[in-house]
């Protein structure tokens, strides 16, 4: 591999699940080895653009691939979701980063993803069971239209239970009362895995604390450097403070203080709306301009960092 490979990140694929949720598999055959479950990658999907972190959702070694799946919450995933096609680069990747998931000797283990959170469980659940494990795969999605991966799961798991909030797919309800149903049919349950909104985490860990099933979370909190200098991914766990980004992102599901998680997560949602909306009258305009503009083009965007000067 040559030193212009090394810094090129092609995307090779791109699949939509639907209107906010997509597929990016980007070319890196360094990094598609390095990969192990639980880690994550942060991105650059243009040079003056922000660095979000993404987790790595697969990997393929002999393609020399990795898999980013994508929800579009805000200015930097929408953005993506515009200009992130086969053929094109992301400006930046680095990675994989975070202490990988401990695949350890269990031998009967419950994967639980929720929402987006499937994708990043799905290493894990392919990981155990390469370990031989007894997999329990459980997946919840607000309804049908939303379910992806549905048969990627299954190929990896001896037992598949799909949720959905409305019951359109599988059963009615929530990753919960999956937990709950498996833990009843098995008593013998060693660990479960839960990645998904914190609010979902919260309850998969208050469903195992009874048993004492040890519970393996995945947290997201808001990350800058992704280096463990900034202290903005500062999560408490149990008495203990720690850096999400060089300390996790897993830890001990019981020890989690959610409360604090989903506090810090909101505390720039009035500045992430006003940069979303900023961005969005500036796509507007620029349609306004050139009606026969392609869509993808891109819009030079302010240096969010120029807008806190001196702050
Ligand atoms: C370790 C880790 C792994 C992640 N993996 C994925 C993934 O695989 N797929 C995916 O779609 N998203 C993932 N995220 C979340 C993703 O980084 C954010 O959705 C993204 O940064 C939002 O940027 P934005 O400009 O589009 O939205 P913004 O307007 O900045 O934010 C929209 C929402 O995203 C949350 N958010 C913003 N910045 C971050 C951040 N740096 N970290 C976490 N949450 C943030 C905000 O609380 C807000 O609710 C991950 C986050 C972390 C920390
Ligand atoms: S992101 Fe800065 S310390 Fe973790």
């Amino acid at each position: 591999m040559n030193l212009n490979e090394l810094s090129r990140f092609e995307i090779v694929a791109r699949q939509d699940f639907s209107d906010v949720t997509y597929l990016l598999e980007v070319r890196h055959p360094m990094m598609a080895r390095a990969a192990r479950p639980g880690q994550f990658v942060i991105v650059m999907s243009r040079e003056h653009g922000e660095r979000i972190p993404l987790t790595i959702a697969d990997f393929d070694r002999d393609r020399g691939t990795i898999t980013l799946v994508i929800q579009a919450v805000g200015k930097t995933t929408r953005e993506m979701q515009q200009i992130c096609k086969p053929g094109t680069a992301l400006h930046a990747m680095v990675g994989p980063m975070g202490i990988p998931s401990p695949i350890g000797h269990a031998k009967k283990v419950v994967c639980v993803g929720g929402g987006l959170g499937v994708a990043p469980v799905f290493p894990q659940a392919r990981g155990f069971k390469e370990n031989g494990a007894y997999v329990i795969g459980i997946v919840g999605f607000r309804s049908k239209s939303l379910v992806f991966w549905e048969d990627k799961f299954r190929s990896c798991c001896d037992e598949f239970i799909l949720c959905t909030d409305d019951g359109s797919a599988g059963i009615k309800g929530l990753v919960t009362e999956g937990i709950r149903q498996a833990i009843e049919k098995h008593p013998d349950i060693d660990e479960v895995v839960a990645i998904g909104p914190p609010v979902m985490m919260r309850g998969c860990a208050e469903a195992t604390r009874a048993r004492k099933i040890k519970t393996v979370v995945s947290l997201n909190p808001i990350m800058v450097d992704g280096t463990g200098m900034c202290g903005g991914c500062r999560v408490k766990i149990g008495d203990q403070v720690r850096f999400a980004c060089v300390d996790g992102p897993d830890f001990d599901g019981h020890l989690v203080d959610f409360d604090d998680l989903m506090m810090r997560l909101r505390r720039y949602t009035q500045v992430e709306r006003a940069a979303l909306e900023r961005w969005s009258a500036n796509c507007r305009m620029k349609d306004l301009a050139d009606p026969a503009a392609p869509a993808v083009e891109l819009l030079e965007l302010p240096d969010p960092f120029e807008e806190v000067k001196g702050g």
